[in-house]
């Protein structure tokens, strides 16, 4: 018997939305039966190079479709809360790239939202897919790291302030932030996966914003160029987070977690532990795999009922909360409670 498929449509085909169709069409579980996007010359490029039967330049018409089960949503930040919920309220299930949406309340909406459809939505967490985070995860759910109580989580650029198509990425009503929403979220997220996604009780943070004059003038750029925080969770875990568009530090990314066991550091992956009172430090060589293939994957395995959601729509709101704590914690110089 032929296993069955999901038919998917994607929204948005920027850089994410190309990787998100490159996952489909290498991916066993899905057909991709249509792509959306407002720019004509994008949407005939990419449609054409992947035979992609039916193009739109109006989602809601893609979403018409009956024979659509589930939607990729690569769109501005902005529009991931509206853009969504037509997806859900069409019947179909979301997968949304990050961040989830622009603050915890949009996100809390869109969890409800899924719930009352009984339709799924994930966020496109794709580092949580990578074979690293995957290990580590394997490491962690073994206890092999023992009680895991320290997180680091760092996306810093020297120079790196993206614009995006009409300047969204830099204002504050579309992009809900600047470095902490759009690539602080990134480890952030993954770290805290890592660590089992305790609860956050508090956050204590400040983002800047220092590079007003690498963007010109004539754009709004209303948002933080970097950013930092320390998270604490409910059971007394810490992490630290750190992320800049703009900064005198060298590009890099830091994924660190620390147990009463053991340690691991993701970029470049290493674990260490001890034994027999001596420190050792161990490379796993792991085979390499296309993160966002796994993570297309895992959405239509999700949607098939061969697998649980590995992002979690909630686990999305909690997200958004830390984020929203970090702002406010940022602007009355003061530690933020989370309930
Ligand atoms: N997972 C990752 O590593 C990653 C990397 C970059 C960006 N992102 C996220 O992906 C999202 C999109 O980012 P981007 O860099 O592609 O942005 P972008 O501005 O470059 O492109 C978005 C695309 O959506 C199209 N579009 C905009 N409004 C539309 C609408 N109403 N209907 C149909 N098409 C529409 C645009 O024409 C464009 O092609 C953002 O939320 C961003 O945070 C994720």
């Amino acid at each position: 018997m032929k296993a069955k498929k999901v038919k998917v449509g994607i929204i948005g085909l920027g850089w994410p939305g190309r990787e998100h169709l490159k996952g489909y069409v290498a991916a066993k579980e899905a057909e991709l039966v249509a792509v959306c996007d407002k720019n004509e010359k994008l949407l005939a490029e990419q449609a054409d190079t992947y035979k992609i039967p039916e193009r739109y330049t109006d989602h809601k018409e893609m979403l018409a479709r009956a024979d659509i089960e589930a939607v990729s949503v690569c769109l501005p930040n902005f529009l991931h809360k509206p853009i969504s919920a037509d997806v859900l309220n069409a019947g179909k299930h979301a997968f949304c790239e990050k961040p989830p949406t622009l603050n915890a309340r949009e996100a809390a909406e869109l969890a409800a939202l899924s719930r009352k459809k009984r339709k799924l939505l994930l966020y496109a967490f794709v580092q949580r897919f990578s074979p690293e985070a995957q290990y580590v995860r394997r490491l962690v759910d073994r206890g092999e790291l023992g009680e895991v109580y320290f997180g680091k989580a760092g996306y810093i650029r020297t120079r790196g302030i993206p614009i995006g198509a009409g300047g969204w990425f830099v204002d504050k009503k579309r992009a809900g932030g600047g470095a902490l929403i759009d690539i602080g979220v990134h480890p952030l997220d993954c770290v805290w996966w890592l660590m089992g996604s305790p609860k956050p009780v508090s956050v204590l943070g400040r983002a800047y914003q220092k590079f007003r004059h690498a963007v010109r003038k004539d754009i709004t750029f209303d948002v933080d160029d970097s950013a930092f925080a320390m998270i604490r969770f409910e059971n007394d875990a810490t992490l630290m987070l750190e992320c800049s568009w703009a900064l005198f530090r060298e590009s890099r990314g830091i994924r660190e977690i620390a147990g009463t066991k053991g340690g691991v550091n993701l970029s470049p992956l290493s674990v260490l532990s001890e034994r027999d009172g001596v420190m050792l430090t161990t490379t796993p060589q792991l085979k390499k795999a296309n993160a966002f293939e796994g993570e297309v994957r895992h959405f239509c395995r999700c949607v098939l009922g061969q697998e649980k959601p590995i992002p979690t729509a909630e686990q999305g709101v909690t997200l958004m909360k830390m984020l929203d704590a970090v702002y406010q914690s940022s602007q009355t110089g003061k530690e933020v409670r989370i309930r």
